[in-house]
């Protein structure tokens, strides 16, 4: 396997008193990207945050700042996600009916085109989107909390990164995710691992070198 993983750390994990010191904490540890999930309380049954938050965030990210809305309507936001600051900007593709337009207009606005499928989606929903997608970020929960049991979408990977072929498009495993399940999804295929509980259990902005031990421990099951 000669692509290189990145981990992607969720702080819907994080202390949501102190997402300064969160952000500066894992990206000290060795996080790749910063993993930002914005919810709607519509599309899925939970709210985090929004533009001025994520604006917020931005001067403390100095790796990528990976942004997942889990919100609809999308169109209307794109742009405020790409004044705060999001270097990836991912939708789903259930979010509406139009998600070519969606692509578009979030690279015209300057940043990376992520497209999610939850997990009742099948590949083939992407499948005409892939040359306007930078990432395709594959669901292994139902979007909408941290710390839900991972859903195994092996063949789903598998069947996105053959459809892939010689495109450059990152696939993007988002849930459940740990040292246990990370070397399936990255044997099927994917190169981005986003792990929210995974990643924060057991450390804190006074203990950061737990978050270090746990994203070691995720890089060394994929690499074992
Ligand atoms: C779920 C979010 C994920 C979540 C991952 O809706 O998109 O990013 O925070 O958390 P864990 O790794 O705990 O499943
Ligand atoms: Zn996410």
């Amino acid at each position: 396997m000669t692509r290189p993983i990145k981990i992607a750390p969720s702080i819907l994990s994080a202390d949501f008193a102190n997402f300064g010191a969160e952000i500066r904490a894992i990206e000290s540890q060795g996080a790749d990207w910063v993993h930002v999930d914005v919810m709607d309380g519509h599309f899925v049954p939970n709210l985090t945050f929004g533009p001025p938050a994520v604006k917020a965030f931005r001067p403390h990210v100095t790796t990528v700042m990976d942004v997942h809305l889990m919100i609809t309507p999308v169109d209307a936001y794109i742009d405020a996600y790409a004044t705060a600051g999001a270097d990836i900007l991912t939708a789903h593709v259930e979010a509406g009916p139009h998600p070519h337009r969606t692509l578009q207009a979030i690279r015209a606005a300057g940043m990376k085109a992520g497209i999610a499928l939850n997990p009742g989606t099948p590949a083939d929903a992407v499948e005409h989107l892939l040359d306007l997608a930078d990432l395709v970020c594959v669901m292994t929960v139902n979007p909408g909390f941290g710390g839900q049991s991972f859903i195994d979408m092996t063949a789903k990977i598998a069947r996105l990164r053959e459809m892939i072929g010689d495109r450059e498009v990152m696939i993007e495993i988002d849930g459940g995710v740990d040292p246990t399940t990370a070397p399936l999804v990255v044997n099927a295929g994917a190169n981005v691992l986003v792990a929210g509980s995974a990643v924060f259990r057991g450390g804190s902005v006074d203990r950061p070198d737990v978050y270090g031990e746990n994203m070691r421990a995720i890089r060394d099951a994929v690499t074992a």
